[in-house]
């Protein structure tokens, strides 16, 4: 069997003594490399849990994630992880925090080796000029900024994203999509996201994995951008032909679905190993999807 980059192979998680629900089970999945996959899901189904076991920081109670033909047994400087707040070195300069992450990551190199390498990620996301500063003198977009550089500056197999922008301004939050966007076009970086955010989720992802509720939740079925990157941009998204087909079925998914999951697949018709892909979008060219018009009130 040809494995993808990543493959999540029969996660499950339990807390406690073992007698509670699993917050999920039997979840599989997998990424290609250079994809950009998004995780959808009301908050509690276990997202964040997820990527932890991806990032090698919590141990799946069932269930392996296999990269590169390895089983993931701890963390890995080949996993990058950004998380919703910063978690920056308080004490180091912007320079100091990226540095620090490149040496770990090449410990032979010397002093000017790494400085360069450094530079060259800090002024991909564009703070040139900053790299003196502490993260006490950045703004919180400024910060993200240098967690988004750090986690690339180590090259790594993957990135990992917790709701990275959540905490931002939505100016700041669509400047940053639109640099993480460019650069995972640039770099071919493997990505894995969690977002609440439906549009963000159709501006970034090549796939969108729809988590339905806990406990014991599941992967519903993979939705396939039918937008291409390239066809992508933030401020026509709306303007796409297949735009409102995508969207409408990720709002429905968290609408109704993924409450209701278990009643659509009591048929018996659900294979968590063999995923459905839906492609909403090709749905959505002829007939044109029906697009619900504004309400005037005279
Ligand atoms: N260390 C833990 N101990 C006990 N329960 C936990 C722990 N971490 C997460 N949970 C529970 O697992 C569920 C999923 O949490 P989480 O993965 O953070 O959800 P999400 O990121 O989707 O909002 C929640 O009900 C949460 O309370
Ligand atoms: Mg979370």
């Amino acid at each position: 069997m040809e494995r993808p980059l990543i493959s999540v192979e029969g996660l499950a998680r339990r807390f406690g003594d073992g007698n509670q629900p699993a917050v999920f089970e039997n979840i599989w999945f997998g990424i290609d490399r250079g994809e950009f996959v998004c995780l959808i899901g009301h908050s509690g189904c276990g997202k964040t849990t997820i990527l932890n076991v991806l990032a090698g920081l919590d141990q799946p109670s069932d269930g392996a994630v296999i990269v590169d033909n390895r089983e993931i047994d701890g963390p890995s400087l080949d996993r990058a992880v950004i998380f919703q707040g910063h978690a920056l070195l308080p004490w180091l300069t912007v320079m100091g925090n990226i540095a620090f992450a490149v040496s770990s990551r090449w410990p032979k190199w010397d002093r000017a080796r790494v400085a360069e390498h450094s530079r060259k990620f800090i002024e991909l996301v564009g703070l040139k000029g900053a790299e003196n500063k502490r993260p006490a003198q950045l703004s919180g977009g400024m910060k993200q900024r240098v967690g988004i550089a750090r986690a690339l500056s180590i090259q790594p197999k993957m990135l990992l994203m917790d709701e990275p922008f959540s905490a931002l301004d939505a100016l700041t939050r669509g400047m940053l999509q639109d640099e993480v966007l460019r650069i995972c076009a640039d770099t071919r970086q493997t990505v894995f996201m969690i977002t609440h955010d439906v549009d963000e989720a159709i501006l970034l992802a090549d796939k969108i994995v729809l988590m339905t509720n806990g406990p014991g939740a599941k992967i519903a079925e993979i939705v396939v951008n039918t937008m291409p990157r390239n066809e992508r941009h933030r401020n026509d998204l709306h303007r796409h032909p297949q735009y409102y087909a995508i969207r409408n079925h990720l709002v429905e998914f968290l609408v109704n679905r993924s409450k209701a999951f278990d009643q659509e697949i009591a048929d018996g018709s659900y294979d968590p190993r063999r995923l459905k892909l839906v492609k909403p979008g090709l749905a959505a060219v002829n007939p044109p999807a029906e697009v619900v018009p504004l309400r005037h009130t005279h």
